[in-house]
């Protein structure tokens, strides 16, 4: 059974996870009304990965005996401008959520709830390679800068860079 500060903690994350995958959807849109297309199938991919992220939650604490609470979103951002804003957007957003994680697995020490701190392993190392990730696409993109010859082959390749491994091309 879940103590009910874990139980509020990884609902709050459930929150988290479920706007991350809302802000990537509305960027994948974006960058889909702007002729970025693989850039958009990344996003696309990316948004689902939030989802499945959300979902792991929601199926851990109803599992444990707890209630997960499918939360109300925020509305997006919906210009982003251009693509080093978007993708600088998003890494802050990926520090931002791995503190919450951080804080997390905090949370179950101080609970002595190893079985919560144990199952949150995966986003701790998640967390790592969504980072790294999007470091190495803004590295690209100042590469690149205004570059138009640049731009056109990132939006080509980053289509096919998988999150979940991390794998380039
Ligand atoms: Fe689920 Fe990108 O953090």
């Amino acid at each position: 059974m879940l103590k009910d500060k874990i139980e509020a903690a990884l609902n709050s994350q459930i929150k988290s996870e479920a706007q991350s995958s809302q802000i990537y959807l509305a960027m994948a849109s974006w960058a889909e009304t702007q002729g970025l297309g693989g850039t958009a199938q990344f996003l696309y991919k990316h948004s689902d990965e939030e989802r499945m992220h959300m979902l792991k939650l929601v199926q851990y604490v109803n599992e444990r005996g707890g209630k997960a609470l499918i939360p109300q979103l925020e509305q997006p951002t919906k210009d982003f401008n251009k693509l080093t804003n978007l993708f600088q957007t998003l890494l802050d957003h990926e520090v931002m959520v791995s503190g919450e994680i951080n804080d997390l697995v905090d949370i179950c020490l101080s609970e002595k709830d190893y079985t919560t701190h144990n199952f949150l392993q995966w986003y701790v190392a998640e967390q790592i390679e969504e980072e790294a990730l999007a470091r190495t696409i803004m590295d690209k993109l100042n590469m690149i800068g205004e570059d138009k010859g640049g731009l056109y082959l990132f939006d080509r390749d980053i289509e096919n860079i998988s999150i979940t491994t991390g794998e380039q091309v």
